[in-house]
């Protein structure tokens, strides 16, 4: 006969129906060994609290060692009536270490402060690990932006030709997000570095049980201040949650640039064969797949942020069973991202740049019209004007049908006595990106102190 955690005050079991509802082993076995981890640090303060002996302290020690070892083996599974991984893992350690000396375990804590201990456990190793594959596809980048220095192409707004850029500018504008995505991963971590062990159910520990003891096995700074506070808040949580989701958002804008690029229209890239998919009906078609799912999943992830949002709108103190609803969210967005990010990286690295096309639609639809403008700026004309002259520069040419330099200088001195044939020294694609080179511009000796400040970033991080 199995007792539940809470036997003693019921005179029956729970209703199949509310156990169905009640249970998490298929989401929350996953932080197990966190939980045994957690364990192993209580027996550590019990004992110096003199409520172990050396003996049962050696024996309960023991039978943790055991039940990880049987839980990472797949031996020790959760059983259809564990209502969660904590419930579980009692019972298994009792089954290690005999009643007597197991059911000393659960003294002093409860699964309130153990469960916000684990997820803070587990979204500061996840932190870490889906940091690093964010830094993996930064590199890719980075690497990228290198191999094409000096290619230009054409730079958008409005998704129309606004001015010429470099390649590599454009590339290292989806780097720099995803390296401060990274940072706030860091930082969260830091914020994260406080153990809720020891907080109890919500009111703190009794029995002269050391939190920061524990805090310090479990490789925290130090133990929260508050436990309320300590058992009843997600904000960390739900800050991961939020920057997985910026990831995700990040992820899906590069995602769709892959997707329009990658169309016979625009011609800028062909996928490598091994990160592309083909019709099952069309035999010519190589799709974007990975970039559609990046961008697919993106939406998934958001919706887990608001949902974990959602949950703790307005949840008053302290603990609620509201909050066993706060681990799939983050777990999916994990997992999700974990599929996402290798197979984008991928992408990005294999793919062909085809930059002879790139450079050829880099002037075209009057992307230097700025140029004219700035030109006679520098000549003394007040902007106002030279916007005006530059506006009927392009007029005429869209009229004729041709481009900005293939303007006459008869035509160039009809539309103001300021242009001459001067005007055709930044009518050049280089002249127009060598020109931006403020810093932050796109100007070639402005991305190469680019690439060598993401670089420093990169190792830094
Ligand atoms: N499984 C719960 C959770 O994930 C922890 C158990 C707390 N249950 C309780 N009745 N206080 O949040």
């Amino acid at each position: 006969e199995r007792a539940s955690l809470w036997g003693g005050r019921f005179g029956s079991g729970p209703a199949a129906a509310l156990a169905a509802l009640s249970v998490s082993t298929h989401f929350d076995w996953r932080l197990a060994q966190y939980d045994l981890r957690g364990s192993k640090a209580h027996a550590n303060v019990l004992h110096t609290a003199g409520l172990l002996s050396d003996d049962e302290l050696a024996t309960m020690q023991g039978a943790l060692d055991q039940l990880a070892a049987d839980v990472a083996s797949g031996e020790f599974v959760a059983a259809p009536d564990d209502e969660d991984v904590h419930t579980a893992l009692e019972r298994g350690l009792i089954e290690r270490a005999g009643g007597e000396v197991g059911g000393k375990l659960r003294a002093g804590r409860s699964r309130n402060d153990q469960i916000a201990t684990l997820i803070r456990l587990f979204i500061r190793d996840q932190a870490r690990v889906v940091g690093d594959q964010v830094l993996d596809l930064v590199d890719v980048l980075l690497a990228r932006a290198l191999e094409v220095h000096g290619v230009p192409m054409p730079g958008r707004t409005h998704l129309q030709h606004a001015q010429p850029l470099l390649l590599s500018h454009h590339l290292l504008a989806h780097a720099w997000p995803l390296l401060r995505d990274v940072e706030r991963l860091r930082d969260l971590d830091r914020r994260a570095d406080s153990s809720p062990y020891g907080s109890g159910a919500l009111a703190g520990s009794s029995l002269g049980l050391d939190p920061q003891a524990v805090a310090a096995e479990l490789g925290f700074s130090d133990s929260v201040w508050n436990s309320i506070d300590g058992t009843a808040s997600r904000d960390l949580t739900a800050e991961f949650s939020f920057v997985l989701a910026m990831i995700g958002i990040d992820l899906s804008r590069l995602a769709e640039e892959v997707i329009l690029w990658n169309t016979k229209e625009f011609s800028f890239i062909t996928l490598d064969d091994s990160f592309s998919t083909g019709s099952s009906i069309m035999p010519q078609k190589k799709n974007p797949d990975i970039a559609e799912l990046a961008r697919g999943k993106a939406g998934r992830i958001v919706g887990d942020l608001v949902g974990l949002l959602t949950t703790l709108k307005a949840l008053p103190l302290a603990y609620n069973r509201d909050l066993q609803e706060d681990k799939e969210p983050v777990f999916d967005q994990v997992d999700s991202l974990g599929l996402v990010l290798p197979a984008f990286t991928g992408m990005m690295a294999t793919l062909t740049f085809h930059t002879e096309r790139m450079a050829e639609l880099a002037p075209q639809g009057f992307s230097l019209a700025t140029d004219i403008a700035d030109h006679l700026v520098r000549g003394g004309v007040p902007f106002r004007s030279a916007h005006e002259i530059s506006g009927a520069c392009v007029k005429m040419a869209e009229e004729q049908d041709k481009e900005l330099w293939d303007l006459t200088d008869d035509e160039f001195a009809e539309i103001s006595e300021h242009l001459d044939s001067s005007v055709r020294e930044v009518l050049s694609v280089e002249g127009s990106i060598g020109s931006r080179d403020a810093k932050g511009g796109t100007a070639p000796v402005r991305v190469a102190e680019q690439e060598q400040a993401v670089a420093d970033a990169l190792t830094s991080l």
